[in-house]
């Protein structure tokens, strides 16, 4: 029988931790015949409720779930875990500025960094959903230089996921026949949906997107602003954010990274920019990637026509105002 494999959940208490744990503890983020041992993490304010938590994972009688620790240390919530989904974070609030969300999110994320590098397995696997993503994820590598930088990611999938949403429901074709579309950038609303690479399955072979949906209008503008403002409109819809979608697109992340990306495909994931598509070094960008032997790369060699470029420079100018403003509040 295979070793459990340790997760980490943060924010365990809140929306989408409510959604994670229990997929994780199906099989569905690393597999059905992978034994997990779940950590939760939280803060002292919402103890009773991860606790809660808990007791309903052990009345669930998962038969991969070999053990829960639903704790507010972050030392003890660390210890070993082979994995880590960093879901808790600090929200914005009405009447605040981006810069004091920024400063607390940026302090969570330097000690949390400081105690996966104590306490976590040596290969630990980070993902970090908590907005800003891409920039709190920056922070947590700066804080744990142990940990390699190829093993700290964010979460760009959901976004991949509507794109391929948005797709299938325009053609009438399954979402399982639409693939490689990219989300670069960053996880907000500058980040580019492209469709120029997207390929549909069709009983005629694979044909491109922009063949099969044949209205460029539609996919250089409402397609676009869709996927981008597809966040808003949820919150506006159920009043809460996004949390199944997030928690299922977080085990879609993680899976494909450890077993693997499907021959031909390719998903997105915010990694460390290596200056691939002349996106500055330094910033943790989302790119197209492929994985295999649980290792991402970036897909290389796709054609970036002008539209594109200025869309894939507008979010990394983003992304480097946020690492300044992240910077200013250590
Ligand atoms: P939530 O507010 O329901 O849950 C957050 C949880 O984090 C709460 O239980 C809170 O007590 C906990 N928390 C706060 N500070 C913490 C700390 N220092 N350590 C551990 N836990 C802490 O929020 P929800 O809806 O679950 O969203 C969580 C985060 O995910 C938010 O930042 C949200 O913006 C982000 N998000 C990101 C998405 C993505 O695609 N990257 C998609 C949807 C949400």
């Amino acid at each position: 029988a295979k070793q459990p494999v340790r997760v980490l959940v943060t924010g365990a208490a809140g929306q989408i931790g409510y959604a994670l744990v229990p997929m994780i503890a199906r099989g569905v983020m690393l597999g059905p015949d992978q034994p997990v041992i779940l950590h939760m993490l939280d803060i002292p304010p919402a103890a009773e409720s991860l606790n809660g938590v808990k007791m309903e994972l052990i009345d669930s009688a998962f038969p991969l779930l070999k053990g829960v620790i639903a704790t507010t240390d972050v030392e003890e919530a660390c210890k070993d875990v082979n994995i880590a989904v960093m879901v808790g974070g600090f929200p914005r609030k009405e009447g605040m500025e981006r810069k004091d969300v920024m400063s607390k999110n940026v302090s969570i994320y330097k000690s949390q960094a400081s105690a996966l590098e104590k306490c976590a397995a040596k290969d630990v696997k980070v993902l970090v959903v908590a907005n800003p993503a891409n920039t709190n994820a920056l922070i947590l590598k700066e804080f744990a230089p142990s940990i390699p930088d190829k093993n700290i990611t964010c979460l760009t999938r959901l976004d991949h996921n509507r794109a391929l949403g948005q797709i299938s429901e325009r053609t009438g074709f399954q979402v399982s026949d639409v693939k490689n579309v990219i989300i670069w950038g960053n996880h907000s609303s500058t980040q580019y949906p492209d469709v120029n690479h997207a390929v549909v399955i069709t009983p005629k072979g694979e044909k491109p997107v922009r063949e099969v949906v044949n209205d460029d209008e539609w996919l250089n503008g409402p397609f676009i602003t869709t996927v981008q403002q597809r966040g808003a409109a949820i919150i506006k819809a159920r009043k809460l954010s996004s949390a199944l979608s997030a928690a299922s697109s977080a085990c879609d992340h993680i899976r494909d990274w450890v077993l693997g990306t499907p021959k031909g495909t390719w998903v997105s994931m915010g990694v460390l920019s290596d200056g691939s598509y002349k996106v500055p070094k330094g910033v943790i960008y989302s790119f197209p990637v492929t994985c295999a032997n649980g290792e991402w790369s970036i897909v290389q060699g796709l054609l970036i026509d002008g539209f594109s470029r200025t869309k894939l420079d507008a979010t990394a100018d983003e992304l480097i105002e946020e690492k300044e403003m992240a910077y200013s509040c250590l």
